[in-house]
């Protein structure tokens, strides 16, 4: 379809899905096992109840707001997706160039489609960009590519850390390919991981935190921040979503929320998603899949897709009554969880 009749996220899918060839759609749309995590990502929305306020001042509304110190437009960002170069040529430039002309924080995945080197120059001037990495078991190989991440001025690490050693198992694509073993190093204990961060000095991220005490631990390690994600529902299947972490987080180790800044995704399709995810004390919202489907039209596509987020957020601000994204999160007079709970 021309990109002009496209109005939503899930437009965005359905052209992907024709477009691309079955086997690269199954790639990005798959998800492990009986996929009951993914769909409790993108169906567990419908238990959330937003509650707005109307008497109050909502002329003029802002989204900018800091993650990890670096000024964004607004609390969304491109999370690191593997086998961009599916969707488009020039796939991470094309995503580093409209999230950089939208001033959001684009992550680009260590399984890319061009260089680390590459992506590093794509942006605009000043740009912020951070990158994902992977445990590799080959320690010179993590070595030399936090060097070069580093160097090409990136800077912070998502490290993932929820498929250790081995991927999740994904029917839809092991249709197609037989997937196999992520190389990964299969005994990442704390003292790697502090290892680890000596090999860098940019700040690390954990991502793919799915327990509450995980997010506890990372923020006793003094990490910066920690991302909360089930990977889109591709590694542990009937593992929870973002929303169920966070609101263990809040009855467990409510204190944690202002000792380290977090991170979330999964499911995340619209700017009522992201309000929710603020509300329960997310700092910015990652989106996976819907860029990568948007990247089958390149950059504009990205760009008419961040724009479309970036209008439903003010607006949904607007309506919530609230004018400052920076106080929904963590206040959850927002949000009401109770058929989620
Ligand atoms: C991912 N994700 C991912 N995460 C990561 O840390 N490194 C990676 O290389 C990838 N690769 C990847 C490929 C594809 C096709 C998808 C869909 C996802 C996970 C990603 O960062 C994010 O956590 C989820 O995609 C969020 O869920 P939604 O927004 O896709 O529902």
């Amino acid at each position: 379809p021309p990109i002009e009749d496209l109005v939503d996220a899930n437009d965005f899918q359905i052209a992907a899905k024709n477009v691309l060839s079955t086997k690269n759609y199954a790639y990005y749309r798959t998800a492990a096992l009986d996929e009951v995590t993914y769909n409790a990502n993108m169906f567990d929305w419908e238990k959330i109840r937003l509650n707005g306020f109307s008497f109050t001042d909502v002329s003029n509304i802002n989204t900018k707001t800091s993650i990890l110190g670096h000024q964004f437009d607004a609390p969304f960002f491109i999370a690191p997706a593997a086998k961009a170069g599916f969707a488009s040529n020039g796939a991470e430039t094309n995503l580093a160039k409209a999230a950089g002309a939208a001033n959001l924080l684009y992550v680009p995945s260590i399984s890319s489609s061009q260089s680390i080197e590459e992506i590093g120059k794509a942006g605009v001037s000043g740009q912020v960009m951070f990158h994902q990495e992977y445990i590799w078991s080959d320690t010179a190989k993590l070595q030399d590519e936090l060097t070069r991440m580093e160097k090409a001025g990136f800077k912070a690490i998502f490290l993932t850390v929820d498929n250790t050693g081995v991927n999740g198992i994904r029917d839809r694509y092991l249709r197609f390919s037989a997937g196999g073993d992520a190389g990964h190093s299969s005994s990442f204990t704390i003292d790697a991981l502090n290892k680890l961060r000596n090999m860098t000095s940019l700040p690390i991220v954990p991502k793919g935190v799915k327990t509450a005490h995980d997010v506890k631990l990372c923020a006793d390690l003094g990490f910066p921040a920690v991302y909360i994600s089930n990977h889109g529902g591709r590694v542990v299947d009937l593992a929870p979503t973002a929303v169920e972490v966070l609101l263990d987080v809040h009855r467990l180790y409510p204190e944690v929320f202002d000792k380290i800044e977090i991170y979330a995704d999964g499911g995340v399709r619209r700017a009522s998603h992201i309000i929710t995810l603020l509300a329960l004390g997310a700092r910015a919202v990652g989106l996976g899949r819907a860029p990568m489907y948007a990247n089958v039209y390149g950059q504009q596509g990205v760009s008419k897709l961040l724009d479309i987020i970036k209008k439903e957020l003010t607006t949904e601000l607007a309506l919530i009554g609230e004018a400052d994204s920076n106080n929904v999160r963590g206040n959850r007079t927002f949000v009401n969880t109770r058929r989620v709970e």
